[in-house]
């Protein structure tokens, strides 16, 4: 009697094992800060609410460069994850590797073609086959200033490079570090992108899209690392290492004037409890209003058994669900992929968020962030990433840094 109770419960709980297979999702990510961690469980929740339980693959380190290589390694092992957060040019060179699903059944029956920008959904497709769901639209040109820091300074937001620095001299006058930065070389790339942006949309489209060697080594060029050396200076002797989300921290309280980083950084001030224009100002970096430089997480669908291709196309079309859309980008910072939701949930710095992406898809000033891999294939990134950094920490003067980039990136290319 006893082994047949413990027979039919070996069993059971063998039902139960594959019944959970087919309705879970394994997830790598590298959303780990409060604000990413609070986004992040929107989705987890909302996916739970439909039967689909999580299995969590967090791999710490803003950017992604850690989850990317830990990936590797699992795809290497021949046993991706279901679903990966990946950006752009990344997504490309896995597609070229034939290692990724096909959301198509969901997204032709959902009609993602017709909402999604033509922007991602370049990235989102591979060969006319959607293999991504794109969960966001982040950008990178923008400036998180703490305001009582600011009205001590008058209160007027720079709108040009030299506001931008008589700010900072304001902030160092005051006894505060003026710029909250952590010395890690995506986020040093993160700066970059907003400094070309300020000299030109035609500049970052020439240097950081085309990749055109004048351009990269045109004086223009000279003219972004002398902004970044002049950044530099304003950084604390602790910015060495840091993460980005202790660097929101210290505009959070107090501590700093002002953060360049991508919209993520919002997710950190609402976690804290700040109000935008109340506790702290959002604006694009000085002398880039009117551009976007974006860049969008898209969660990659890898090639599945099929016990797990329901759980899969399940997730795909959470994600696009426009209720669903709003209520996470409204926590993480971001605006919807989807350009059919309304932006009334929304603080007004995800309303102004969402009004620059469409006047920039519509004056075709939205580009892809180099920072982020929507510019350049990770080769190229990474070979400016490496010339960045050294600039930003005295082993190139400007001159040098010019020179390098070219070669560096004729190589890379
Ligand atoms: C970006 C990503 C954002 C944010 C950030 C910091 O690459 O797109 O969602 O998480 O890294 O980790």
């Amino acid at each position: 009697m006893l082994r047949r109770l413990l027979l039919t419960s070996v069993f059971a709980s063998g039902l139960a094992l594959s019944a959970q297979a087919a309705d879970q999702v394994e997830v790598l990510h590298w959303w780990t800060s409060g604000g990413e961690a609070a986004a992040l469980d929107v989705l987890k929740k909302d996916l739970e609410s439909k039967g689909v339980t999580w299995q969590d693959m967090p791999v710490a380190g803003g950017g992604g460069e850690q989850a990317m290589t830990a990936l590797r390694a699992r795809v290497t092992a021949g046993n991706p994850p279901t679903a990966v957060q990946a950006l752009g040019f990344d997504i490309t060179d896995w597609a070229k590797q034939g290692v990724v699903g096909d959301l198509g059944a969901v997204a032709d029956k959902e009609g993602w073609d017709k909402v999604i920008p033509a922007a991602l959904q370049g990235f989102a497709k591979y060969d006319g086959k959607w293999i991504a769901a794109p969960v966001n639209v982040h950008s990178t040109n923008w400036v998180w200033i703490n305001k009582k820091a600011l009205d001590a300074a008058g209160g007027k937001a720079p709108e040009s490079w030299d506001e931008l620095v008589a700010l900072l001299d304001k902030f160092k006058a005051a006894g505060i570090t003026p710029v909250a930065h952590g010395g890690q070389p995506w986020q040093d790339a993160t700066i970059f992108d907003g400094v070309v942006l300020s000299l030109g949309n035609d500049f970052y489209k020439k240097a950081m899209i085309d990749l055109d060697p004048e351009a990269l080594g045109s004086p223009k060029m000279k003219e972004a690392f002398d902004r970044m050396a002049k950044l530099r200076s304003y950084v604390d002797a602790n910015f060495s290492g840091r993460d980005w989300n202790l660097a929101s921290a210290m505009v959070i309280e107090g501590k700093a004037g002002l953060q360049f980083m991508g919209d993520w950084a919002k997710g950190e001030f609402l976690k804290a409890g700040q109000k935008p224009g109340a506790d702290f100002v959002c604006i694009r970096f000085p002398g880039t209003q009117g551009s976007v430089t974006f860049n969008s997480d898209m969660f990659m669908m890898f090639k599945v058994g099929e016990d797990k291709q329901k759980a899969q196309l399940e997730m795909a079309s959470a994600i696009e669900n426009p209720a669903f859309q709003s209520s996470f980008n409204v926590v993480k910072g971001s605006v919807p992929a989807r350009t059919d939701v309304p932006d009334t949930a929304f603080d007004d710095c995800g309303k102004k968020g969402m009004k620059d992406l469409a006047e920039a898809a519509g004056a075709g000033t939205l580009m892809g962030s180099m920072a982020h891999g929507y510019a350049a294939p990770a080769a190229v990134k990474n070979a400016l990433y490496d010339v960045v950094t050294r600039h930003f920490n005295g082993e190139l003067d400007s001159d040098a840094a010019v020179k390098e980039l070219v070669t560096a990136i004729a190589a890379a290319k």
